[in-house]
């Protein structure tokens, strides 16, 4: 273990003594986000040639990134824009985007399929994600850019984009999370001002602890505290698309972790998303997230907690008052909120264990559906999720709807 720590070590401090610029633009690329032309935009590419209505919206957050949110609807149901369906908020996971809502056919598709049951669908894309439009004031190109952990996003960025749909529809809104959404919904839904706009949430591969995850590559990471390491090395944002990234990876798997199946390794095996569309996928993730991200995440792994950012006794001291990062209290979601989850037997990053110990902590009783055979990435690329789980959540939500018109 200690020699392969090394080599990746020394893989970073050759990269970072040769070619520091050439590095620092392999991390973040030149362009910024808002040079992007017109046509380059997640309705543009996978909503729109597929027969649907969408628009393009911008969310400011309390501290300054300006997020896509993508507005969706069925041009099947008809041209009934004065009475859409009830508004639903997709929140991808990490190194993911919105366009994973819509990889597969509109039959097979979560995006899709909602709007085609009349939802009025709404795309969340957080900072940092291709589809994002940058910051009021900060550069991709600077590390105050990428300061931010899931702290943030829940937050600021999935609040903020709830407040908006909330002010645009005056409805209040159902959410669906997966994987690091579900993290930022469960953490976002310890404030009592968020819940009030929310009707209800369903949450795939539900994650708010992560002490028992056991995926091999993942704990690989953590264990040789590659965290600290990228953030050592002042690497502030995480690209896997990058050059760099990509040897990264190649790195850590060097003879430890069996990589031929570098996905499976990650999520637990996945039973069902469909092999030849790989490299259509791959046009869309990974996406960026922050290096303090995985810290955060990581921290969470070695700690067992589900609480803010440590960032050490002293920093602790200064910005929260107290030693230890402050807990996200799920006893603090009100037992009003109505929880729908999925999870999976495969899934090595939503343990089954770990999902446990969530039920446990909150006050309500959540509907669960247990897929056996379903991994982490299932939960969105399934061929077979519509029977096995989108149409499950539908119900759930028209259970719960106020209006009875979809
Ligand atoms: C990006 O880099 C290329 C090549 O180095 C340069 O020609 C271009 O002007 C740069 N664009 C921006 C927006 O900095
Ligand atoms: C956007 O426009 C450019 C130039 O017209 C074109 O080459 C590209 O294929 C378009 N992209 C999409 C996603 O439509
Ligand atoms: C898988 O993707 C291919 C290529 O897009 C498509 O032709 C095929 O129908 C898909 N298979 C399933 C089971 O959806």
């Amino acid at each position: 273990m200690a020699r392969s720590v090394l080599g990746v070590l020394a893989f970073l401090l050759s990269f970072y003594y040769q070619i520091p610029a050439q590095l620092a633009v392999g991390l973040t690329g030149n362009a910024s986000f808002r040079l992007r032309p017109p046509n380059d935009t997640l309705c543009a590419h996978l909503i729109r040639p597929a027969g649907y209505h969408c628009s393009e919206h911008t969310v400011q957050t309390k501290d300054g990134y300006l997020l896509a949110l993508q507005r969706v609807s069925s041009s099947r149901a008809g041209d009934m824009k004065e009475q859409r369906g009830p508004p639903v908020l997709l929140q991808h996971g990490l190194f993911m985007g919105g366009d994973v809502w819509f990889l597969d056919s509109s039959e097979q598709s979560l995006g899709f399929i909602l709007a085609d049951n009349g939802f009025d669908v709404w795309v969340g894309n957080v900072r940092g994600t291709r589809w994002s439009h940058g910051h009021i004031c900060l550069s991709e190109k600077d590390k105050e850019f990428w300061d931010w952990s899931w702290q943030e996003l829940a937050l600021y960025d999935l609040t903020d984009m709830i407040c908006y749909i909330n002010s645009i529809t005056n409805t209040k809104i159902f959410v669906v999370g997966h994987s690091q959404g579900t993290i930022m919904s469960l953490a976002a839904f310890t404030q009592p001002d968020v819940v009030e706009m929310v009707e209800a949430a369903a949450l795939l591969s539900p994650i708010s602890y992560l002490e028992h995850i056991t995926a091999p590559f993942v704990l690989r990471m953590v264990n040789m505290h590659l965290d600290q390491m990228i953030l050592a090395m002042g690497i502030h944002q995480l690209n896997f698309r990058s050059e760099w990234g990509v040897n990264l990876l190649d790195s850590i798997c060097d003879g430890h972790v069996d990589c031929n199946d570098l996905l499976n390794t990650i999520t637990g095996k996945n039973c069902c998303f469909n092999n030849s569309r790989v490299d259509f996928y791959l046009e869309y993730v990974p996406h960026p997230s922050s290096s303090k991200n995985l810290r955060h995440l990581f921290q969470m792994i070695r700690k067992g907690t589900f609480s803010k950012y440590d960032y050490g006794l002293f920093k602790n001291l200064k910005l929260y008052g107290q030693p230890k990062p402050p807990v996200f209290d799920l006893g603090h979601i009100p037992k009003s909120l109505p929880l729908w989850m999925a999870y999976g037997g495969s899934d090595d990053l939503a343990d089954v264990m770990d999902v446990q110990h969530t039920l446990k902590e909150l006050q309500c009783k959540p509907e669960l559906l247990y897929l056996e055979s379903y991994g982490h990435v299932d939960f969105v690329l399934s061929v077979n999720a519509k029977k096995d789980l989108y149409d499950h959540m539908i119900l759930f939500f028209r259970s719960w709807g106020k209006s009875s018109s979809f």
